[in-house]
């Protein structure tokens, strides 16, 4: 029987997380355990920086982006010595159990620890959304719609000025962001790390266009792809082509989760923590067919995250 369940946030920051801790201690309070804040993720339980949470510490999270426990990444926790040291710390504290709100690299060190014999689960959390066999990461519906919010603004200034805009999108080396957000704003161009469109299919598809020549362009390029700057210099030099580059950064991260991402968040702490009481470890959870299911972390890390082909066939389709 669990007494004491820890819970961190790790890696990049993603909104929803701070609905996600409050789910946590806030299920595990109302099932009679207590939950322990690890602040500053990994770093934190390396350092021992730990705080009892109570029903009224996640008062007021729910609707705010970022994370009250801080994202932080840590290099010693990816050595042999430093999980050890960090599993000594957590039974130090009478903490029993853990669960990890992070990313790809995060449920990797879980997942480690989880071999170690630690009873640990993990919330899949990353703007990125490169988590295989997660459909839905928390923090990405809101990235998605901030991006569309922010090539809506564009097109309503570049179709003003009949002038093309590049738009580079975050995402880490995949696609998903800017691919999902592309097809949403509809974008005419959407250059992503999985394949392989360049400047030439970009004039192409100018030289098209309904009425004989597109008179301009939105193209959404993800940051592993190629840089929006490279590109806006490629297609002045190459194919006279002049644009606009936007590069939204940081702004993807931050801002208030969608419902849905509240949503999402909300259920999969709540299963984290029935799992751990059932004594299941060693899984991430997730959401699918509208049901929280957990998957071993084994099994997610012989995948590779990969892009829905049906999307971008049909961004390509829908933009002529
Ligand atoms: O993983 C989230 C993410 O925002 C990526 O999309 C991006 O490549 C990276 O983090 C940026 O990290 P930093 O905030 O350190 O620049």
């Amino acid at each position: 029987m669990m007494h004491r369940i820890g819970v961190l946030t790790s890696g990049k920051d993603a909104p929803g997380m701070n609905a996600a801790i409050r789910s946590v201690v806030r299920s595990g309070i109302y099932e009679g355990i207590e939950v322990i804040g690890i602040k500053y993720g990994f770093h934190g339980l390396l350092n021992e920086t730990m705080e009892k949470m109570d029903a009224a510490s996640v008062g007021s999270i729910l609707q705010k982006g970022g994370t009250i426990l801080q994202a932080y990444t840590s290099e010693e926790i990816v050595t042999e010595a430093g999980q050890e040291k960090a599993i000594e710390n957590l039974q130090k504290h009478g903490i029993d159990s853990l669960v990890v709100i992070g990313g790809k690299e995060a449920l990797r060190v879980t997942a480690s620890l989880a071999e170690k014999g630690l009873p640990c689960i993990g919330i899949p959390a990353t703007i990125d959304n490169d988590i295989p066999g997660v459909d839905e990461a928390v923090g990405f519906d809101t990235a998605l719609n901030t991006v569309m919010d922010y090539i809506d603004r564009i097109r309503d200034t570049a179709s003003s000025h009949e002038k093309s805009s590049i738009i580079e999108v975050m995402g880490k080396d995949t696609g998903n962001l800017a691919l999902s957000s592309g097809l949403a704003g509809g974008a005419e161009n959407i250059l992503i790390p999985e394949k392989k469109e360049d400047i030439e299919d970009i004039v192409d598809k100018m030289k098209k266009g309904p009425s004989g020549a597109m008179r301009y362009s939105m193209i959404v390029v993800a940051e592993g792809s190629v840089s929006g700057n490279d590109l806006n210099v490629r297609l002045k030099e190459e194919a006279g082509i002049e644009s606009r580059l936007t590069v939204l950064g940081h702004t993807q991260r931050g801002g208030a989760p969608t419902a849905r991402d509240r949503i999402l968040a909300s259920r999969l702490g709540a299963y984290a923590v029935e799992l751990l009481l059932n004594d299941e470890s060693g899984k991430l959870v997730k959401v699918e067919n509208q049901q929280p299911v957990s998957q071993p972390f084994n099994e997610l890390f012989s995948q590779k995250s990969q892009i829905d082909e049906n999307l971008y066939d049909l961004s390509g389709r829908l933009s002529i």
